[in-house]
């Protein structure tokens, strides 16, 4: 009886597990198009997120974690909205992630009176239910949760958490795909496509504690180790 009944709670944890892996799958098939917006598409985004953070900072901050916003709404390539990168070490701002910055930036951009938007608070507020927001990781659960919490349309990202912790990163080992499946109150629903075009963003996070790979295009390892712009 006692041993029925550790291996009935074996096997429940093993399907857990198997459930769990499923979830877990992530979307980067080349020949999808979701929403009606195809890989080149995404791809070309995903771009636009690493080159973020060579515009706004340097091609190669430690914290190498960049964010755009997209209306795909008009077709076509879709339309920038805004762009952000990690902003932690120029605000003090320990919350001040890429993604964070990048929604901070998108409410200025939206709501400034003399930009090309010129919404009021509440329409700004309503904007994100339309928009994608790319960035080139996974978002840790604070910052899924403030996409949650935005609304926006769609979340895109490139590496994955699991690589940033089996690289080195300290990270809270939360994956945006549970913060998701837990965020079933909130008004709108999202989309999560995961892993994008990770074959160009891996390399912005590989080289801070691996001091044998090499610096993104553009960078060198200065004298301190660490990767710095040429
Ligand atoms: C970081 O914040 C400072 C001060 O608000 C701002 O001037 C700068 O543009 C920001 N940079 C990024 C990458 O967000
Ligand atoms: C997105 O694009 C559509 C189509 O051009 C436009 O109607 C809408 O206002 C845009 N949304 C934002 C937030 O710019
Ligand atoms: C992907 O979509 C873009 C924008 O609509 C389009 O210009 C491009 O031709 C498409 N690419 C492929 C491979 O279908
Ligand atoms: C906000 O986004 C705009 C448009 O992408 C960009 O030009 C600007 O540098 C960004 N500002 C900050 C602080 O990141
Ligand atoms: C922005 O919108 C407000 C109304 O919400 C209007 O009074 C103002 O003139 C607009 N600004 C510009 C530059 O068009
Ligand atoms: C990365 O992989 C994508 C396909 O997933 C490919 O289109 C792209 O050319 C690759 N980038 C590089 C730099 O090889
Ligand atoms: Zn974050």
């Amino acid at each position: 009886m006692r041993l029925q009944h550790l291996s009935l709670l074996f096997s429940v944890a093993v399907a857990a597990a198997h459930t769990t892996g499923s979830l877990e799958n992530v979307i980067s098939e080349q020949y999808l198009a979701i929403n009606g917006v195809n890989f080149s598409t995404r791809a070309y985004w995903m771009r636009q997120a690493n080159a973020a953070l060579g515009q706004l900072v340097s091609p190669c901050p430690f914290g190498a974690f960049g964010t755009v916003i997209v209306n795909h709404t008009a077709g076509g390539l879709g339309e920038l909205v805004c762009m952000g990168a990690n902003n932690i070490s120029l605000t003090g701002n320990p919350s001040m992630h890429g993604e964070i910055a990048a929604i901070k930036n998108c409410s200025e951009v939206l709501t400034d009176p003399s930009g090309p938007y010129n919404l009021t608070a509440s329409q700004a507020q309503k904007a994100f239910s339309s928009l994608s927001l790319y960035t080139n990781a996974e978002s840790c659960p604070m910052c899924a949760s403030a996409i949650r919490w935005a609304g926006f349309k769609e979340y895109i990202y490139g590496t994955s958490i699991e690589t940033l912790i089996a690289q080195g990163w300290g990270q809270i080992r939360v994956s945006s795909v549970d913060v998701f499946a837990q965020s079933f109150d909130l008004p709108y629903p999202a989309r999560l496509i995961g892993e994008i075009l990770t074959n160009e963003t891996d390399p912005y996070f590989l080289w801070q504690y691996n001091p044998t790979y090499p610096c993104p295009a553009g960078c060198h390892r200065g004298s301190s180790g660490s990767c710095t712009a040429n």
